[in-house]
């Protein structure tokens, strides 16, 4: 039963990158390397966030941050989101990963790709336009639709 479900995802996974025409996203080796913000901690359940995290910015999300959230072409923000085992004062199990890269041709996402991923690295496959961009939009839309800013990294 849970290969059949695998399988089927699988399928519904290429069937979506075949009808949108996309490669699907692939998350930047090295961003361990970036740009690294404070560890964030959020204690709301509700959050997507919920947990710890951290906020990772190659060279041209650094200068977009410290120009005030305008971003260039190109500029890829990654965040590693790990859960709460008891102590918040202690990292738990990374459990998400998430990536925000300037594409102009992603129109319907505000000139972002948003790709979310399983803690091996894979495609986790979510929607970009139904899962992640309505709260970007609503929170960030004056801000390039990056919520963070240049405060968040010391
Ligand atoms: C429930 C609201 C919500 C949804 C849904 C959401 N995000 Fe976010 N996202 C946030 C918030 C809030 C932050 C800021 C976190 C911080 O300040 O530390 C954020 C930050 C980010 C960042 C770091 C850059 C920034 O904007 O600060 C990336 C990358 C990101 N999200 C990607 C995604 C992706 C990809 C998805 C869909 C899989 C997604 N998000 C869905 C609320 C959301």
């Amino acid at each position: 039963m849970k290969s059949a479900v695998v399988v089927l995802s699988v399928l519904l996974l290429c069937l979506n990158s075949a009808v949108s025409g996309a490669a699907s996203p692939v998350l930047p080796k090295g961003y361990a390397a970036w740009k690294k913000s404070v560890r964030k901690v959020v204690t709301d359940k509700s959050s997507l966030f919920y947990g710890i995290h951290y906020i990772y910015a190659d060279k041209k999300a650094e200068k977009g941050y410290l120009a005030g959230n305008r971003f260039a072409e190109g500029s890829r923000i990654v965040v590693e989101s790990f859960s709460i085992k008891g102590d918040p004062a202690v990292d738990g199990p990374k459990n998400m990963i998430v990536l925000m890269q300037k594409d102009k041709r992603q129109r319907a996402t505000g000139g972002w790709l948003f790709a979310g991923f399983g803690v091996d690295g894979k495609p986790s496959g979510l929607d970009p336009v139904t899962t992640c961009f309505g709260c970007h939009q609503k929170d960030a839309a004056q801000r390039d639709f990056v919520i963070s800013t240049k405060k968040d990294f010391k």
